[in-house]
């Protein structure tokens, strides 16, 4: 029987092709000559076989969900069959050879990949999952507060609405306009938010909506001068640009596995530093660090060793050059976006606050989601509409599958249709 402890690294390295990151060119670049830089070719003929992705459709909303590719999901199929062949011993036991084994060993993996230990990183089912376990595992007291923004997800926005109503929690909000992008001034408005009860500032590394990059770093140090914790979601950033949470200085980090990664649905990652554990107890710890703790109880096994497949890709490939083949693209959207006359770009120019998404809002005689779904049933491009209560637009998030032809193809639609 081959054994899940042999993971194939050969496998998944003769599994990737040129291609299949569509011409992505290698080597370290500093993100700020990321709009000059494009020296990508054209995808290839094999490109579209590592996908599922039906032939024609290009899927520029990574950021909502990643395409996984046939090399992961081929890894997360093995697993459920091994895990299959004797499940008790395979989802209980230790051995080396045991499905528990390897995933085990995508913390560790996964922990390398986030620069952190592996006995401070816990796998979930996804971003939401991981901010609700860091809200739910601390102790509050009535009227502390956490301060966020108003340009959250609700997946890193709901825990601390429930534990408001829960604990009698106050949450404030400083404003983000949507065409800000300005880090310095942001910081300056969340230090003059901080309150004695600040107990938590909460926050987006990448803001899902524009894209912005958010100054991590700096509010951590903030956090940190004035005793607070801060916590972070991780989704839009992880498998999209390099992120070490050590060099963050963050207490809690949460991602997903199904976006940027490219990973399984149903995935996800939780760093809480070792220095937080006394303040942020996960209840799946209860029983120790590790996966399939008796405290955690048995968890999606296969899912979690595709995970593991899907970091190994980006560990491969280089998060350098991932992202720079995300921000050249974007660069690419955003300079056409900008010559549409009835389009406003929010998203950031090319430059220290741009990422791989980019964002317009639309006229209001356009409504997004009949936009959205005619890009998709005319040319074949899937796009993501905003929430409404930000804005009535849209969003690209272009990633390692998508070329130049696919942005240039998704904007002839654009100006096709709004003209
Ligand atoms: C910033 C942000 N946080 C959280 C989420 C929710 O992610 P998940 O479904 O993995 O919980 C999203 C999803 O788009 C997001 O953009």
């Amino acid at each position: 029987m081959t054994s899940v402890a042999a993971d194939s690294r050969r496998r998944f390295i003769t599994g990737l092709s040129a291609a299949s990151i569509g011409g992505l060119a290698h080597g370290a670049v500093e993100p700020s000559h990321f709009g000059a830089a494009s020296s990508l070719a054209p995808a290839g003929p094999g490109f579209s076989s590592e996908y599922l992705l039906p032939p024609g459709v290009i899927h520029l909303n990574t950021a909502s969900l990643g395409a996984t590719p046939r090399v992961v999901l081929d890894r997360t199929l093995a697993a459920w069959r091994e895990l299959e062949s004797s499940p008790v011993l395979m989802a209980y036991g230790n051995a080396e050879n045991t499905v528990l084994s390897a995933a085990e060993r995508v913390r560790k993996r996964a922990a390398s990949f986030l620069g952190c230990e592996q006995n401070e990183l816990l796998i979930t089912r996804c971003t939401t999952d991981a901010m609700s376990i860091v809200a739910q595992g601390m102790r509050w007291t009535v009227g502390e507060r956490v301060l966020t923004t108003n340009r959250e997800h609700d997946g890193g926005s709901l825990c601390w609405e429930y534990i408001a109503q829960r604990h009698g929690v106050v949450v404030d909000r400083i404003p983000i306009a949507l065409d800000e992008h300005e880090s310095a001034t942001i910081v300056r408005r969340f230090a003059a938010a901080i309150t004695p009860a600040t107990r938590v500032i909460s926050v987006s590394h990448v803001i899902s909506c524009t894209g912005m990059r958010m100054p991590i770093a700096e509010i951590s140090a903030l956090a940190r001068e004035r005793g607070i914790l801060s916590v972070v979601d991780g989704a839009q950033a992880v498998g999209a640009i390099p992120v070490n949470v050590k060099a963050l200085r963050c207490h809690a980090y949460a991602t997903s596995g199904h976006k940027w990664l490219m990973g399984p649905k149903g995935t996800g990652l939780l760093y809480v530093s070792g220095e937080a554990s006394t303040a942020i107890q996960p209840i799946q710890w209860q029983d120790g660090h590790r996966y399939g703790a008796e405290s955690a109880g048995v968890g999606p096994q296969p899912l979690v060793i595709g995970l593991g497949a899907a970091i190994e890709r980006m560990q491969d490939l280089g998060m350098t050059a991932v992202e720079r083949h995300g921000v050249v693209l974007r660069n690419r959207a955003y300079e056409q976006l900008t010559q549409i006359k009835r389009l406003r770009v929010i998203s950031s120019p090319p430059g220290p606050s741009a990422t791989a998404i980019v964002a317009c809002v639309l006229p209001d005689d356009i409504d997004s989601m009949a936009l959205r779904d005619t890009l998709f049933a005319k040319h074949g491009v899937i796009v993501k509409m905003s929430e409404k209560r930000h804005f009535n637009g849209f969003r690209l998030s272009p990633h390692i599958l998508n070329s130049e032809t696919q942005i240039d193809a998704a904007l002839k639609a654009l100006r096709a249709e709004v003209g």
